[in-house]
């Protein structure tokens, strides 16, 4: 993965830039580089490794008032320095950083050696450097060059671009992949990931494809693809400090799980005004007359469609979800009129991305469903739901999905016309208080389960579908193997994994399965597993158990049940020692690859 960051500013932008990049930068990252632009000229400082390795080799008194910084997992090029960015052309003419692949990048480097260019590193981004250079004009604005430069690029790219001389006005181009522009006090940002810029700016625009300009201190100036300028529209989006800080709170992973409450009361305030709910008429007409429901969603948010399947299939729908990698490759549509249902986090999955091109050679409508207004799938969808839960730093998805899983929720009462579902959705709230009161109770069964190889997740209807999620959480954030089968699906062969003090964790939320559930318990009994249960009642059986407070049947209870599964991977993954908001091998958003 990777990602950059460019800031102009009246007052120096060292500190910001460098904190806006630990925020973009992965565990696994294996280069990072920085660029700043004062009057004295360029100081580029770069390192193979991370931004803690590079910040000792940036002297106290460099700074700048325009500054770009990138950091990367490179799949491609072997990292060895010369082939970290930023990187200049020959003269020095433009620096730059890129996100993206370019398909033509050899040819264009042929090309540049026959025209006399010689080259340091193996790095595409050299040769767009050069490109740029080979297509500049004397004494010509470097708008021209760099879109004259464009014309040659095949493939999906971002970049940023610092021209000799010119430190104060930063360029960027924009085709394929996703970048944000973002407007704050005396500054101006673009970025890869709207939450590394969001302590930043507050109001934000969103380039479209075959755009490029230029920022200043104080505006961005926009051209279209065929060079005419044309005017931003910014969106101002509010994101409380408190969002992005840490407070009390030893790991983002924990504070996020314990914003829940106030994520679910965002979301009532939101889609219902005290009488009736606040759904676009247009997308609830859609929902009801279409033939077909598709979900396609990534990870925990694949996990959440599981649950809004079932929400709709309640409502007599024909619902399908896939998982977005898998329905690139075999699409399906069954319905002659079909509405897809795109549920991500980020906005910024690849996958998705990939998804939506088909579906709109399908001609088919999408619903969006996001937690970032300025992301590629929430500005290209046809209706599109907010989950308001607020900027979420951990990678391990924790608040969003409990959003998720209230809207869909909310979206379902409106359908069917329920007003009782806030007074459910308010006694969901006293019970995750309730839970968070209680969360050492969970931390005493992290402390029975963390030195296991295999940790196993068992439930039936609503409570698999939590299930799935539990398994997903607890894998990503401890680097147990950790699965989920449905109650009785156990027995069909996965029992043979089951061994002495194996823990296999039930979900009880509904009456109707407790007895079978009870035979599975035995089964696993017997087989000297340690059984945890975490229902809505008292179980009168040995295994360990968590009660859920304010017993909220169907529904909703995979939003306390999940409450539950996150502290038990987080409180897991501290006792193991790990890196619990930035796991090995994950990114927050899975993009496309890189240069
Ligand atoms: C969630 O805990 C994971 N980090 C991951 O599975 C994530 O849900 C998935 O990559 C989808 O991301 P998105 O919701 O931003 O599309």
């Amino acid at each position: 993965m990777s990602g950059f960051i460019g800031r102009v500013s009246e007052s120096a932008v060292k500190e910001r830039l460098l904190s806006g990049l630990k925020l973009l930068q992965f565990k696994d990252d294996d280069s990072t580089g920085v660029l700043f632009c004062n009057k004295d000229g360029k100081h580029l400082y770069r390192v193979v490794g991370q931004v803690s390795d590079l910040i000792p080799l940036i002297p106290e008194d460099v700074d700048g008032y325009l500054g770009i910084g990138h950091t990367r997992w490179s799949t491609y090029t072997r990292q060895v320095l010369e082939n970290v960015y930023p990187l200049s052309s020959e003269t020095g003419y433009v620096t730059l950083v890129v996100n993206g692949l370019i398909d033509n990048i050899q040819m264009i480097k042929r090309r540049l050696i026959k025209r006399g260019y010689s080259f340091r590193s193996n790095s595409a981004v050299e040769v767009v450097a050069n490109l740029i250079e080979d297509n500049a004009r004397e004494n010509e604005e470097p708008i021209r060059a760099l879109h004259r430069a464009m014309q040659f690029l095949e493939g999906d790219y971002a970049l940023l671009a610092v021209f000799k001389g010119n430190c104060r006005q930063l360029f960027f181009a924009k085709h394929g992949v996703p970048i944000i522009i973002g407007q704050g006090r005396g500054a101006m940002l673009i970025c890869t990931d709207y939450s590394a810029i969001a302590d930043q700016a507050n109001e934000y625009y969103y380039p479209k494809d075959g755009e490029l300009g230029y920022i200043d201190t104080e505006k961005l100036v926009l051209f279209n693809s065929r060079l005419r300028e044309t005017k931003p529209h910014f969106t101002e989006v509010s994101v409380s400090e408190k969002t992005l800080e840490l407070g009390k709170y030893p790991h983002y992973m924990l504070k996020e799980i314990e914003e829940a409450p106030g994520v679910i009361r965002r979301l009532i305030n939101h889609y219902f005004d005290g009488t009736k709910y606040r759904f676009d008429d247009r997308l609830i007409k859609r929902i009801i007359d279409a033939d077909m429901i598709v979900f396609i969603a990534a990870g925990t948010s694949y996990n959440a469609a599981l649950v809004g399947q079932r929400y709709l299939r309640n409502f007599n729908k024909k619902v399908d979800v896939f998982i977005a990698s898998e329905w690139i490759f075999y699409p399906y549509q069954s319905g002659e009129d079909t509405l897809y249902i795109l549920i991500s986090q980020s906005g910024e999955t690849a996958d998705i991305s990939k998804c939506l091109r088909t579906i709109r050679a399908y001609g088919a409508d999408v619903l969006a469903i996001t937690n970032v207004e300025v992301s590629t799938l929430y500005q290209s969808a046809d209706y599109s739901l907010l989950l308001h839960a607020g900027t979420e730093i951990s990678v391990a998805s924790t608040k969003a999905y409990i959003a998720q899983i209230t809207l869909l929720s909310l979206l379902y009462a409106r359908l069917v016309n329920k007003i009782t579902t806030i007074a459910a959705l308010e006694r969901v709230i006293e019970a995750i208080y309730n839970i968070i009161s209680r969360r050492d109770d969970i931390k005493a069964i992290a402390d029975k389960i963390y030195k296991s190889k295999d940790v196993f997740f068992l439930g039936r209807g609503f409570d698999y579908d939590v299930a799935v999620e539990a398994q997903l959480k607890l894998k990503e954030t401890t680097y147990i193997h950790a699965e989920a089968y449905p109650g009785g699906e156990m027995l069909h062969g996965p029992i043979a994994l089951v061994e002495e003090n194996t823990p296999v964790v039930f979900f009880i939320s509904d009456s109707l399965t407790v007895a079978a559930t009870r035979e599975v318990i035995e089964e696993m009994r017997n087989r000297k597993a340690n059984t945890i249960v975490c229902s809505l009642a008292p179980f009168n059986d040995s295994s360990d158990s968590f009660i859920i407070s304010h017993p909220i049947k169907g529904y909703h209870s995979p939003i306390t049940f999940a409450v539950f599964a996150q502290y038990l991977a987080y409180f897991t993954a501290v006792n193991l020692g790990r890196d619990v908001d930035r796991p090995r091998n994950l990114a927050k958003a899975v993009r496309d690859r890189n240069v």
